[in-house]
């Protein structure tokens, strides 16, 4: 989604601002834009479309040289990518706002501010929101803070916002309703950000807003409100590794993030198993209290991390017998749901901050469930703090916009967890080293997997100029299917769709022709016969395959047939294995046909908007 900067400091801001924005680039880069006080007191403001660079140029020919100031990169929701849609959005010469989220009644508001005269020039919501500042600032001209408090409770939607005025030259005013922003506190300086990663090179300490927080910051102080109650909110550390964030040897992030599987999936797993057991302790007392209860499970994720739910399923009944449902957070959260007695609430995010992910949770908790948890990569993120336990995924921070690393150590909590809730329904300290082993060995066979990156890259000519593909797979290698698809179309802008391999005779086979690829994931699994009948269905309409598969699942290299041997691994923990050669595929097949694969068009990392 679109990222949010902002500094008020003694020395020159712009080059802040400009690093924060390429550091929040992977949220959203359609447009850039800031808006800096000059010190004569006039704004200065420069918009471009397209990446932070564009700006980047642009403020070199025309230098801001305020200390305080705002700046946004865009991911567009209302109005096109277009200089005029860009933000800062400005009212009249002295205030200036950057926006995240939608403003759901920005119409009504839009028609009032037009019957009183003003003149719109852009597409966006948040335009109206300038104006509406700007009347009121008219109308109270005193204290600032108060009239940006006055505006928000006329805002219905979802917003994190920062707000300048040059008639108070000394200050931003932000605020949050369903979009994050922090504040940076620096020494004699503070800074605001929708998302600490941007801030990592002035300070290490953040304040994170609440909901429904408004605050007023400058150089020494920092006023918070919520409602009508001043509120004080602590300060916590973060420790942002840059060197997290550099490509170092790799071509794109992306790749990067695969790479790191091995590391990542190991420290997910470090402290949570020990050679032959699950550590529960480690979950927290929280954890072990609402996991004794848990007589059902439902899990809400959107994208790759439901992806991760629909495996879990697998795990959950097939190895903790107990009954599990998932579903998509977009349409869990407007159905009306029974919930059934002892149910644990699970979401699971990359962010965090998804909005939808973060509605259902909202409304689940209004239904009632025993709990509710949270499996997540970001600490303090919105899902975090509002579950009443998070497993996190140490996956570090993952930059390209397509998941990789977060899909896979999301999968590691969860083969995880669902041994936790096997052993309170039986599960024996045998078949518990027996999971556990498989878990211990899972980062070397991951390894293994990443050595067929060569024979991947040569497979990914073959897909350079079709416009479709299918992925088939069956039982927990459906979900997996699912993902190498939604990878596949998400960064290459092919056709992707995935199918259980036993559903393809009952229509999609009517698209099965030579210049349709199909690809089968194919462990030795109990199912592997039963696949393999499926793809005979393919051979014989001229289809041409491309099976991963065990290399003890007895398939051959033939004209309609290219195999691909994965490494051997456990039934239990194929489903991670198997993710492997898709990821690779996928982003050699984008790298060959030149997209932008670390930022696929349209699309934003973290959606902090309905
Ligand atoms: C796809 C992808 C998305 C996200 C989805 C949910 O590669 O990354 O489908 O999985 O937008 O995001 P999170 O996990 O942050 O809630």
């Amino acid at each position: 989604m679109c990222g949010i900067v902002g500094a008020v400091a003694q020395r020159k801001i712009s080059g802040i601002l400009i690093e924060g924005l390429r550091r929040l680039e992977y949220r959203g880069y359609d447009s850039a834009g800031l808006a800096v006080i000059s010190p004569d007191n006039s704004l200065h403001c420069i918009r471009t479309v397209g990446k932070v660079q564009v700006l980047d140029d642009a403020e070199e020919l025309s230098p801001a040289s305020g200390t305080v100031g705002i700046a946004h990169t865009r991911w567009a929701t209302h109005g096109k990518p277009e200089e005029r849609n860009s933000h800062p959005q400005l009212s009249g010469k002295n205030i200036a706002i950057v926006h995240n989220g939608i403003i759901e009644n920005f119409q009504e508001l839009k028609d009032e501010q037009l019957a009183k005269g003003y003149v719109f020039t852009s597409d966006t919501d948040t335009e109206v929101i300038a104006h509406l500042i700007h009347e009121q600032w008219q109308a109270d001209g005193k204290d600032f803070f108060s009239t940006v408090r006055k505006v928000i409770a006329r805002l219905e939607g979802a917003y994190g916002l920062a707000v300048i005025n040059t008639d108070t030259p000394d200050r931003i005013v932000v605020a949050r309703s369903g979009s994050p922003i922090v504040i940076g506190v620096g020494i004699g300086e503070n800074f605001i950000a929708s998302d600490p990663s941007a801030l990592g090179q002035v300070t290490d300490r953040f304040i994170y807003l609440e909901e429904g927080d408004v605050a007023e910051v400058s150089r020494d102080s920092i006023r918070i409100y919520n409602g009508k109650e001043k509120v004080s909110r602590k300060p916590v550390r973060l420790h942002l590794d840059n060197d997290e964030v550099l490509k170092g040897n790799y071509r794109h992030y992306m790749q990067k993030e695969i790479f790191e599987q091995p590391e990542v999936i190991r420290n997910t797993l470090s402290g949570r198993i020990s050679k032959s057991h699950v550590l529960e302790k480690s979950f927290g007392i929280k954890a072990q209290e609402i996991l004794d209860k848990v007589k059902h499970v439902q899990i809400v994720a959107c994208g790759t991390s439901n992806h991760a739910g629909l495996v879990a399923r697998y795990w959950i009944e097939g190895v903790a017998g107990l009954p599990c449902t998932v579903e998509i957070a977009s349409e869990y959260r407007y159905r009306k749901v029974l919930v059934p007695e002892n149910c644990l609430f699970i979401t699971i995010s990359q962010s965090g901050e998804t909005a939808d992910t973060l509605a259902a949770l909202r409304y689940a908790k209004e239904l009632g469930y025993c709990g509710y948890m949270t499996v997540c990569n970001v600490a303090n993120s919105s899902l975090v703090r509002e579950s009443d336990f998070s497993i996190m995924t140490f996956a570090g921070r993952e930059i390209g916009v397509a998941s990789t690393k977060a899909f896979t150590t999301q999968l590691a909590v969860f083969a995880v967890l669902s041994i936790a809730l096997a052993k309170r329904n039986g599960l024996s300290a045998e078949d518990e080293k027996k999971y556990v082993d498989d878990l211990n060995q899972l980062p070397l066979i991951i390894e293994q997997t990443l050595a067929l990156d060569d024979a991947i890259r040569e497979l990914s000519h073959d897909f350079g100029e079709k416009h479709h593909a299918l992925f088939l797979g069956r039982g927990a290698q459906y979900p997996v299917a699912k993902e190498g698809a939604l990878k596949l179309k998400e960064i290459s802008y092919i056709h992707a769709e995935a199918y259980p391999a036993g559903e393809l005779k009952h229509g999609p086979l009517a698209l099965v022709d030579a210049d349709m690829p199909v690809i089968a994931v194919a462990p030795n699994d109990e199912l592997l016969e039963k696949l393999k009948s499926n793809l005979q269905e393919v051979s014989a309409r001229g289809g041409q395959l491309y099976v991963f598969a065990d290399t003890q699942a007895g398939f051959q290299n033939n004209a309609g047939l290219k195999v691909i041997n994965v490494p051997h691994s456990s039934e239990f923990l194929d489903p991670v294995v198997y993710t492997i050669p898709l990821q690779l595929l996928s982003y050699h097949v984008a790298v060959l046909r030149g997209t932008d694969v670390d930022r696929p068009r349209n699309l934003a990392k973290s959606l902090t908007v309905e």
